[in-house]
């Protein structure tokens, strides 16, 4: 893809599933990545399957709940790489519960890493990008923020939120420059989905009735999201933005 090589991305989660499947595509298109995750010992092995790839990858234990240290590890990666071009936002967190058995440290939870995690990066992130006058940004949202997802309100609320205000960063820093994009997984076979898996009485069978519910009738796995991911980040998209993709086998379909 056009525009990668050599450009300095930010990516959250990228010691695990859809950020680790992303991480390795960016390395190998040449980026220098900075993983932003709680799990250090999972970006390691990111970092280990990325060797020998032609960009680099530096590993930074951050919560992104934390705005203060988003702002610390971002200054550490722009020392250690150079100033920020890229941000993938991939970090996410649910286990599935019915909204009214829930409560208020939940919900804390959840919209801590699902919401405020994404606003944080954008405020510390984007801010730079637009000083510099150039940026590109891709959250990864999911299906349950178009459509909703059962045992998944606030989560879905969160998901929808980060739709909203990406259409809305759009509008607001076009003529900086800086352009964002949102990508919604459908259900992915991940350490995430096994939450959910292990939420259902019924475990492997909820997978197949998703997999059967699904037009490609299967599962998405974590290979399917890096192409989609890299191509928004690239100067191939660079007249798209405040767009909403769902790359879900079919499950839905948006005009
Ligand atoms: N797996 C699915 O079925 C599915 C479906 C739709 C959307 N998504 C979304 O895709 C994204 C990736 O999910 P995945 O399935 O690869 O999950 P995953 O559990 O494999 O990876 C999530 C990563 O986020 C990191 N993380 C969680 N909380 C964090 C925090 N506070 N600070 C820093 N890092 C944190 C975890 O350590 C982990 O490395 C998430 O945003 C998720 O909501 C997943």
């Amino acid at each position: 893809m056009r525009g990668l090589a050599g450009r300095r991305a930010i990516l959250t989660g990228g010691a695990s599933g859809i950020g680790r499947a992303t991480a390795i595509r960016l390395v190998e298109e040449g980026c220098h990545v900075g993983i932003f995750d709680l799990d250090f010992a999972g970006a390691e092995q990111t970092a280990r399957l990325c060797a020998g790839k032609p960009g680099r990858v530096l590993i930074y234990k951050v919560d992104i709940t934390d705005r203060d240290a988003v702002v610390t590890a971002t200054d550490v990666f722009e020392n250690d790489a150079g100033p920020v071009e890229l941000l993938a936002n991939v970090a996410g967190w649910d286990i599935p519960v019915p909204f009214l058995d829930t409560d208020r440290a939940f919900w804390d939870k959840v919209i801590g890493i699902n919401l405020y995690g994404p606003l944080n990066l954008h405020h510390v992130v984007v801010k730079r990008m637009v000083d510099r006058g150039f940026g590109r940004v891709v959250t990864v949202s999911s299906d349950a923020g178009r459509v909703g997802s059962s045992g998944e309100a606030v989560y879905s609320a969160c998901k929808g939120g980060v739709i909203a205000f990406t259409k809305t960063m759009a509008r607001e820093l076009a003529r900086k420059n800086v352009i964002l994009n949102v990508v919604c997984p459908g259900p992915t076979d991940t350490p995430l989905f096994d939450n959910f898996k292990s939420s259902s009485p019924s475990g492997g069978k909820l997978a197949e009735s998703l997999a059967r519910a699904i037009p490609l009738r299967r599962l998405g796995t974590p290979d399917d999201y890096p192409g989609m991911i890299a191509f928004l980040l690239s100067d191939d998209a660079g007249f798209i933005t405040g767009q909403t993709i769902s790359v879900s086998g079919g499950l839905t379909m948006h005009g």
